[in-house]
């Protein structure tokens, strides 16, 4: 089982999830939670690059690449093997924020992007996508409180809205595979409807 979660910065996902991956390991369930950019010290360290500030004037297109690249490591090394050996995966972001952020939110040819993803990723496509819905307008002053913002978070309120009507539009070309969640709700609520859908998958 393969599960990935997506929506826009502060959207709420990364709490809930740490709070639904302790409660399902309790329960005895063989899983592991890991997060995009990122996974292994290679991605990492290209999760770094990419989310510098030092590198603000790359190129659309190099930034796309370097996600996808970070991502064809994770899945080699750790995703593929893990769903292989019979664990459960969730992944805090996948393909979809590439699609969301540099398709939609860069303006990229998002058909481009689904043909380099597919050919990369075979058959490592997860088993259902949680899409934490809040507006973007709702969740602004909780990123800007963040402190040092990394570059893409930077990019501010008009971008985000862009990201979002990309998810929007993932979660209508994709009905089968999307779960939507309600991310405008407390934090506690957010973390049990999620475990619920997981749970429904599971069974
Ligand atoms: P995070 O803050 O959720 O860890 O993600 C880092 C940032 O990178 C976040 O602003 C979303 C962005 N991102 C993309 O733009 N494209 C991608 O493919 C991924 C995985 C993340």
């Amino acid at each position: 089982m393969f599960f990935t979660l997506e929506g826009i910065d502060g959207s709420g996902k990364t709490t809930a999830s740490k709070i639904v991956v302790e409660r399902l390991k309790k329960e005895g369930h063989d899983i592991i939670l890991t997060r995009e950019p990122g996974g292994d010290h290679i991605a990492e360290q290209l999760r770094k690059f990419i989310l510098s500030t030092d590198n603000s004037d790359i190129r659309p297109w190099t930034e796309t690449m370097l996600y996808i690249a970070a991502r064809k490591q994770h899945v080699d090394t750790m995703i593929s093997p893990a769903i292989k050996s019979g664990k459960i995966v969730i992944c805090d972001r996948f393909m979809d924020s590439t699609t969301s952020y540099q398709g939609y939110g860069r303006k990229l040819d998002v058909d481009k992007i689904d043909k380099i993803q597919e050919l990369l990723l075979e058959d490592n496509m997860p088993t259902k996508t949680f899409f934490f819905d809040i507006a973007p307008d709702k969740v602004v002053s909780r990123v800007n409180n963040r402190g040092e913002l990394d570059r893409l978070e930077q990019e501010g309120l008009a971008f985000q809205e862009k990201v979002y009507k990309g998810y929007k539009e993932l979660v209508r070309k994709y009905p089968n595979r999307f779960v939507t969640i309600n991310a405008d709700q407390v934090q506690e609520k957010v973390a049990e409807d999620l475990y619920k859908e997981i749970t429904k998958v599971l069974k």
